[in-house]
């Protein structure tokens, strides 16, 4: 069945909007997706008829807000395939879920430990691990990629050893389109007792995510990056990992048992979400993922690869291009530098055509550092782009290139 690119993107409104007198071609979704109108009716819906705190009230709307609320913790779990509700614990998005484990790791680690990153990291899952080591005295190992933007594996094992506490990897880079094979390092991992975390920033809206079958202790997302809305995300982490990981905000909703000089905390989940959350934002993103459900993945994977392909291919004929990150497998973004131009003003030059695409550091300074790139133009696709927009970008990019010779 292929994709019907052309309906599903009705559901958009913010699609038909024009900029500058021209339609929207929307190329920045790796920054943030849009928001199918089911996901603004469920939020809306939600503030219409029954919003109230969650978990507090004696009243029938609290107790609505809860099961809503609740119902969408429900939703997260089925989505990742997590083994019990309990291990979704709600965050603000991919960097407080990251910043949570990294604070309670950081209590844990001893001066001689060792945590590994990649070269390919967000500072999300960089910067979070490379201060938690300077507060333990621990030490940050640092895969490195290859030519391509792929991890290198032989590396990646030879690092890893008896002192390896944590390893924190993304499921795809941001900044390079790159699939890493978490399954299977994640198993490499394991053979040396280290915890897992996965940033699932890039990977929770292209695949099916299912944190069992990729045997980690902890996966990280946002929200906003598949169709929910901003403000709200998620920690996967394992019961038995989570049960008694350290606690971090305090305050009310985490505790049992409080008195003037101590308190004791409550069970997973609440253990480790403190104060009102953000009760719309879970309700929005359960509806993103049963909007999201309901299409076919196949399908959807097919489209997307296809825009990718065809991206590619016009990339390699169009004269002074060059595509940063080229791994074999690699979905929806495409990074690149234009010959002689610098990122931003191709970035101006796009806009001004209603193309929206993203330029800069791609928040990941020490990998354009390596690559010797003061940064880049990014691209990157989803369910709801056509070939025409690809067509688009490169016609408009051939504008750029003749603009700033
Ligand atoms: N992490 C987001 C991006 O890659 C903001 O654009």
């Amino acid at each position: 069945m292929s994709l019907d690119v052309a309906a599903l993107r009705q559901q958009f409104p913010i699609l038909s909007r024009q900029i500058d007198g021209k339609p929207l071609i929307y190329l920045d979704n790796a920054a943030t997706t849009q928001k199918p109108q089911a996901v603004l009716d469920a939020i809306i819906d939600y503030y219409t008829t029954c919003n109230a705190n969650v978990h507090r009230g004696a009243h029938q709307l609290s107790d609505e807000a809860t099961r809503r609320y609740e119902q969408a913790r429900d939703t997260v779990a089925r989505f990742i395939n997590a083994s019990v509700r309990e291990e979704v614990i709600w965050t603000r998005g991919t960097t407080e879920a990251i910043n949570l484990v990294a604070n309670g790791l950081a209590q844990r680690l001893q001066h001689g430990d060792e945590v590994m990153v990649t070269e390919m990291e967000h500072h999300a899952n960089l910067v979070t691990w490379q201060q938690a080591c300077k507060r333990a005295g621990a030490t940050l190992k640092v895969v490195p990629i290859n030519a391509r933007g792929e991890l290198d594996e032989v590396e990646f094992a030879n690092l890893l050893g008896p002192a390896t506490r944590l390893v924190a990897m993304p499921h795809v880079s941001n900044a390079l389109g790159t699939v890493n094979p978490v399954k299977t390092l994640t198993a490499k991992a394991k053979e040396v007792g280290a915890w897992v975390l996965i940033d699932g920033a890039q990977g929770i809206a292209h695949g099916d995510v299912d944190v069992q079958a990729i045997g980690c202790d902890f996966y990280a997302f946002s929200g906003h990056k598949m169709f929910g809305p901003t403000g709200i995300g998620a920690l996967w982490g394992k019961r038995s990992v989570l049960a008694d990981w350290p606690v971090w905000l305090v305050g009310g909703e985490m505790i049992q048992e409080v008195t003037y000089q101590d308190a004791t905390w409550g069970e997973l989940p609440n253990r480790l979400e403190a104060g009102t959350p953000d009760i719309a934002g879970a309700i929005g993103l359960a509806a993103a993922i049963d909007w999201f459900d309901s299409l076919d993945k196949q399908a959807i994977q097919t489209h997307e690869k296809a825009l990718l392909a065809s991206a590619h291919a016009q990339a390699e004929e169009f004269d002074g291009l060059q595509i940063i990150g080229t791994a074999r497998n690699k979905i929806g973004v495409m990074s690149f530098m234009l010959d002689g131009a610098h990122p931003a003003d191709v970035g101006f030059i796009l806009d001004r055509q209603g193309i929206a695409i993203r330029t800069g550091d791609n928040c990941a300074q020490p990998l354009m550092n390596k690559l010797g790139i003061p940064g880049t133009a990014r691209a990157s696709f989803s369910i709801y782009n056509t070939m025409d927009e690809v067509d688009a970008l490169f016609s408009a990019l051939g504008k750029a290139r003749t603009m700033l010779a």
